[in-house]
């Protein structure tokens, strides 16, 4: 081990490590996006034998500048318009290393009092946001997947109190969602014990939306044949087309059943910082639970979700809280309300209420609000671009900062289903190669479109532009 002090070791350490980041972010524009590297081509990096002495912090940060970081994806480019990935804010990434170095075992209040205190604040401010009044609460998750399954499982809890200790009886419990839903929904249920073939997956409009006369047929068939419909899920950001779906309408649904309304605002939540947009959450403060995900568009560094709850943390609690011994003695104040393992999965937890409290801080309403618009208008301007395109066809519509679209040429049209979809991903493949920007495919409806979320601080129309003529002389060669 080194004999520099801790001090020193911090000072030459952070001296290199910010050299490196501020490089990194100076190279974001012009960097290849994806890396053209294949599993067997990194394992040679990174296939070495167990360290038997240690080495120099140096040589390690040289093997990372080598090895590990021009393979990354470059998530922080503008030229990304990957799935819901931002670029994180500088605050955001700097907040993470004093995490470390404070290293508060979140879990409890006595193991990090100030983590508690502003890990309690956050979710405020998360809470007020979607218009929760002031007795809501939350806990923060690791994302929207552990967030979606800490909500269902207090949605799960509520349908008698001998679940939580002996498990899911014979009635056969069903929850309702759309189909365009996270797959985190269907986990959630197995994890649960209420299994797969419990979800419900209702189909959407034309525009991806949940289609209410078939989420009431669905209910009304359900009860008919005996199962106990628990609780519906709207989506406020769907991930493949970023639509948001009918929250009042859900929650009146939700009411007539007795069921539990969770609305998975993941990535919609941070609609709700513009005045312009958040209109559009319409109902979700009527939601018994939320799933909000600052690493998605509040550009909170990996990883950061949160589950809020309007009835207050006594809902999270009832489901989640136990009494460990050595956590439980007596300490004269009321400390047991700040302990956030009481209120979720995990024990001891991160400190990662720090960067989320230093981005809403540094970033204000204000600063979200005209960011999240700004991005809106991008995707607007992308889609009138792609319209102007004979060879493009748009899908749905644009309601948050995702734009999905089809290549279908007249030679492409005249094609079976099953090849069209094979050209939107051989396309999307040949982006992906050429390094120059990164988009996934998806499956809408049944075939294959091509999608892209603007999910970058740094993507300005310029990038929008640069992806237009990359689309179209990829798709050319494609054809050729
Ligand atoms: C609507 C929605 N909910 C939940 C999730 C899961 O979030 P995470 O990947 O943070 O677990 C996602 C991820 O994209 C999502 O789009």
């Amino acid at each position: 081990m080194t004999t520099d002090s801790l001090r020193d070791q911090h000072e030459k350490l952070g001296r290199a490590v910010t050299k490196l980041i501020s490089e990194h972010a100076s190279r974001l524009d012009a960097a290849s996006v994806t890396s053209s590297a294949t599993p067997d081509d990194l394992k040679k990096f990174f296939a070495e034998p167990l360290p038997l002495r240690g080495m120099a912090a140096e040589e390690i940060l040289e093997q990372f500048a080598r090895d590990v970081a021009p393979h990354a994806m470059q998530v922080s480019s503008p030229n990304y318009f990957g799935q819901f990935n931002p670029t994180p804010l500088a605050i955001g990434v700097w907040a993470d290393a004093l995490c470390s170095s404070l290293n508060q075992n979140a879990g409890a209040w006595r193991n990090g009092p100030t983590s508690a205190m502003v890990e309690s604040q956050s979710i405020r401010w998360l809470c007020e946001l979607v218009g929760y009044r002031e007795n809501a609460f939350g806990v923060l998750a690791s994302g929207g997947s552990e967030a979606n399954l800490i909500a269902l499982k207090c949605a799960r809890d509520r349908v008698e109190a001998e679940i939580m200790r002996k498990g899911v009886g014979a009635e056969h419990l069903t929850v309702y969602t759309s189909e365009q839903c996270h797959y985190s929904v269907e986990k959630s249920l197995d994890i649960l014990g209420l299994g797969r073939d419990s979800l419900r997956k209702i189909e959407t409009d034309d525009r991806f939306h949940i289609r209410l006369d078939s989420l009431k047929a669905a209910i009304t068939k359900d009860v008919y044949e005996g199962c106990k419909p628990i609780c519906i899920v709207g989506v406020a950001g769907t991930t493949s087309t970023g639509v948001i779906d009918p929250l009042p309408e859900l929650f009146e649904i939700a009411h007539a059943n007795d069921c539990w309304f969770h609305v998975d605002a993941a990535y919609g939540g941070a609609l709700a910082f513009s005045d312009k947009h958040k209109s559009k959450l319409r109902g979700i403060e009527l939601a018994d639970s939320v799933t909000f995900d600052p690493h998605k568009w509040m550009f909170v560094p990996f990883s950061c979700g949160a589950t809020l709850v309007r009835h207050g943390g006594q809902v999270l609690r009832d489901s989640f809280d136990m009494s460990p011994e050595y956590l439980s003695e007596g300490r004269g104040f009321s400390d047991a309300q700040y302990d956030f393992f009481r209120y979720g999965q995990m024990g001891t937890r991160r400190f990662n209420a720090l960067k989320l409290w230093m981005c809403f801080k540094s970033m204000g309403k204000s600063g979200y609000s005209e960011t999240v618009e700004r991005h809106i208008e991008l995707t607007q301007y992308l889609a009138s671009r792609l319209d102007e395109l004979p060879d493009f066809q748009l899908v749905g519509e644009i309601e948050t900062a995702v734009c999905c679209f089809r290549f279908l040429p007249e030679t492409v049209r005249a094609m079976s289903g099953e090849e069209q979809d094979r050209i939107q991903q051989a396309l999307q493949q040949r982006i992906e190669k050429s390094g120059k920007a990164f988009f996934p495919s998806t499956v809408l409806h049944g075939r294959r479109a091509l999608r892209v979320n603007i999910n970058s601080y740094l993507t300005e129309q310029r990038h929008v532009d640069d992806l237009i003529e990359l689309l179209q002389a990829e798709s050319r060669e494609l054809l050729n």
